[in-house]
């Protein structure tokens, strides 16, 4: 399959061209804005074609999606903090990006796969969301996310595309931008650098591994139905406390470092994803969370190359800002 994959540079894009390149021998085009988050190190491994351009570029599009199987869009603004701090780029990426790709897809008559997360459904206290649970998004990334697969939805709907929808949960693994929460905790452990848990650290999230994540989105774009969402959850649910208390223990470092800071705005409670529809196409996580997290924590121990760029660049600036004090 030729696969002309957007956001292809960031964290779970490039396990995912990784896995299509190495597992099923797909042709691979990579268009990346190469946002802070997006980096041509996390490809450098692995064969494909590359076009620097954003996906709100309607000519860059066009070009790109030229002989495409598919399409897969992972391209956006994916740190909530930041969508609370500056939402400007969020509503750009994911309503006009998400615009101009299914405007291009329908045009050429291509599938096109959105790549969405848990987080449109909002917080939840007990139980688990289907893909029929009502869209309640808390943040400007999650709300952006969730007006995103409403469109998507309605190119189905109205023009007959053939569109899927894939809502993951969190996901963890090698090539995480140290802003998300395991990380930020592995590299500041490796450092000595003191762990900022937010409010009671007792907020749950439902992990998933990356190399998990990049399966189940090519499962539903080979044998899900047009028109149809699919829940990708991972197989544990964790406390951040209980996390970062993990991390320590891998790294070997101390439990003074924890420091309870200010709560994030309107941060859900809990996120859990019921995956049953997924499950029933052949789909199963294979990685459980103690086993993902100790070999995500030795791939940033052993992969200081490509850490150490990011951590003496502007991330110490976006750090200072976020947290108030600098990196050590
Ligand atoms: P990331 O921030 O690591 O990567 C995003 C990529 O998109 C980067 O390469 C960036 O350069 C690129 N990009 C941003 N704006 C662009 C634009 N306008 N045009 C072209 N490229 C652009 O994000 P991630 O964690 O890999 O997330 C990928 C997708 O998966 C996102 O859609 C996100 O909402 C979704 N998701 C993430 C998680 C998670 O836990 N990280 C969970 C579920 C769903
Ligand atoms: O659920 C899927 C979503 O998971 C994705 O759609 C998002 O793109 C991704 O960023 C992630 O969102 P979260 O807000 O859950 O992830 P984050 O890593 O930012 O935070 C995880 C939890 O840890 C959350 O409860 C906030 C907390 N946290 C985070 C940071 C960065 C801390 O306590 N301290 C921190 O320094």
């Amino acid at each position: 399959m030729r696969l002309l994959v957007c956001g292809g540079a960031g964290f779970i894009g490039s396990n995912f061209v990784r896995v299509r390149v190495r597992d099923f021998g797909d042709e691979l085009v990579v268009l990346d804005k190469l946002t802070y988050a997006g980096r041509r190190e996390n490809l450098q491994d692995v064969a494909h074609e590359f076009v620097h351009g954003s996906i709100e570029d309607a000519q860059v599009v066009a070009a790109a999606m030229d002989g495409a199987d598919a399409v897969v869009n992972f391209a956006a603004e994916t740190h909530v903090d930041r969508s609370i701090a500056e939402p400007d780029a969020f509503v750009t990426t994911h309503a006009l990006g998400t615009y101009v790709l299914l405007e291009a897809a329908r045009a050429q008559q291509v599938r096109y796969v959105q790549v969405s997360t848990d987080e449109v459904y909002g917080s939840i206290a007990q139980g688990s969301f289907t893909e029929s649970s009502p869209l309640d998004p808390s943040s400007p990334y999650s709300a952006t996310k969730a007006g995103a697969d409403l469109l998507v939805g309605s190119y189905h709907h109205t023009f007959g595309l053939q569109t899927l929808i894939c809502r993951g949960s969190n996901n963890y693994g090698p090539y995480q931008y140290p802003e998300k929460l395991i990380p930020l905790m592995i590299l500041n452990a490796l450092h000595g650098d003191r762990l900022p848990v937010y409010g009671d650290g007792m907020n749950v999230r439902n992990w998933l591994f990356v190399e998990d994540f990049a399966r189940g989105i090519g499962h539903v774009l080979e044998h899900g139905a047009p028109g149809e969402v699919y829940n990708v959850g991972g197989p544990d649910e964790s406390t951040n406390i209980e996390v970062v208390r993990a991390i320590i223990d891998a790294v070997g470092a101390d439990e003074d470092l924890i420091e309870f800071v200010t709560d994030r705005p309107g941060h859900d409670r809990r996120y859990s994803l019921g995956s049953e529809k997924v499950r029933a196409l052949g789909w199963e996580a294979q990685m459980r969370f103690h086993d993902g997290l100790r070999s995500t924590v030795d791939w940033y121990r052993d992969n200081a190359w490509w850490w150490e760029p990011i951590r003496s660049g502007d991330y110490r600036a976006y750090y200072e800002r976020q947290y108030g004090r600098a990196l050590g």
